[in-house]
């Protein structure tokens, strides 16, 4: 099968079907201090921040989705002109396409709608030992990214038939790409999350970040299953919750986090800023949106930014270094995997 009929699959499956994990992501298990005297107005709230060297209006992404395909590339620019307007940050979905047929930059160009924002170019994890270190950095360059995301997908490679099986120098791969880039590299999983064994070895590597993508959102077990894998379906719950992913990467390791996987409202991610990460990301509702045209994303985020706003308000924090003093506690299944699994 070719890989632009894969992902066309996985668009139309995405959006179609209820492909979510049917675990929660653990955000129920994170009990914030609430201020119900915050002495500031809404209107004050500052949601800027600075990743990678970047400025962010807002420390938020909309995490890896797509390219390669004429519907993509429409989804790319929708996606990222939205994204210029609010300032945040994009992340491009897997480029392999692109490696493989030249002619398919255009496909995942975005610049000419959003020349400032911060922008990622993606690659799995299998393809590093499949390309040229040359031609990665060429596809980086070429859609003029400010970082490469490297995914980790064991888990939907394994099930997927025509799936890569073999992850064996994958450390070696990703640090022989960190050294050759000029660009940073960070680390993403794609909705199953990163461990603390994970984030050990992730931590070792000269990797700029690690972006979480845990359990209690996209499930690619589901999206598998529904293409037809024989194998998928036990596995669809598979994975890290995104709270324990985040607190067990911040256990293992000192580099930013993004919080992301599940993220469904402004709470979720004020909750993971809160918990030590940089940014929150979002795939799965902005895709939706996206879908629906440029003005619904917009209201999305306009709705998703003021959800934000209100979590600072209540928890009586003007801009984030006040939002990250705010207390909290973890409780239930949460505090069980994390107590376990550290
Ligand atoms: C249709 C679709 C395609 C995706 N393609 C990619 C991809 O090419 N590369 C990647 O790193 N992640 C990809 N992802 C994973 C997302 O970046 C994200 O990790 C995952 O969807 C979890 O976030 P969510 O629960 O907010 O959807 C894709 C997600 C969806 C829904």
């Amino acid at each position: 099968m070719s890989i632009q009929k894969r992902k066309s699959d996985h668009l139309r499956i995405a959006v179609n079907n209820k492909i979510e994990h049917k675990e929660s992501a653990g955000f129920e298990d994170v009990i914030l201090e609430y201020d119900a005297l915050p002495e500031m107005n809404l209107s004050e709230v500052n949601l800027k921040t600075l990743f990678l060297g970047h400025d962010f209006e807002v420390p938020l992404m909309i995490s890896a989705i797509t390219g390669g395909t004429k519907e993509a590339k429409k989804i790319n620019l929708t996606i990222a002109s939205a994204c210029e307007s609010f300032g945040i940050g994009f992340g491009l979905g897997s480029q392999r396409a692109m490696l493989e047929h030249k002619n398919l930059k255009d496909t995942f160009y975005v610049r000419d709608v959003a020349p400032n924002i911060f922008l990622a170019a993606n690659i799995g994890i299998a393809q590093l030992s499949e390309y040229p270190i040359e031609d990665i950095a060429n596809m980086v360059d070429k859609i003029e990214a400010d970082a490469l995301a490297i995914h980790l997908n064991a888990l939907q490679e394994a099930v997927q038939p025509e799936g890569d099986k073999d992850f064996e120098k994958a450390l070696e791969n990703i640090e022989r790409i960190c050294k050759h880039l000029k660009k940073p590299v960070y680390i993403k999983e794609v909705g199953h999350g990163i461990s603390y064994k994970t984030a050990r070895k992730l931590d070792a590597l000269p990797i700029k970040a690690i972006d979480v993508q845990g359990l209690g959102g996209t499930s690619w077990a589901a999206i598998e299953h529904f293409r037809g894998s024989k194998t998928a379906n036990p596995y669809w719950n598979f994975g890290i919750p995104t709270v324990a992913s985040i607190l067990c990467c911040k256990e293992a390791s000192d580099k930013p986090i993004i919080a992301s996987g599940g993220i469904r409202h402004g709470l979720d991610a004020v909750k993971g800023l809160i918990l030590g990460a940089d940014l929150s990301g979002i795939a799965l509702p902005a895709l939706k949106a996206a879908v629906k045209g440029q003005k619904n994303l917009h209201s999305f985020l306009d709705n998703f930014l003021e959800e934000m706003k209100i979590g600072f308000l209540l928890t009586g924090s003007k801009n984030l270094t006040e939002l990250r003093k705010t207390k909290y506690a973890i409780v239930g299944r949460t505090k069980e995997i994390v107590d376990k699994l550290t």
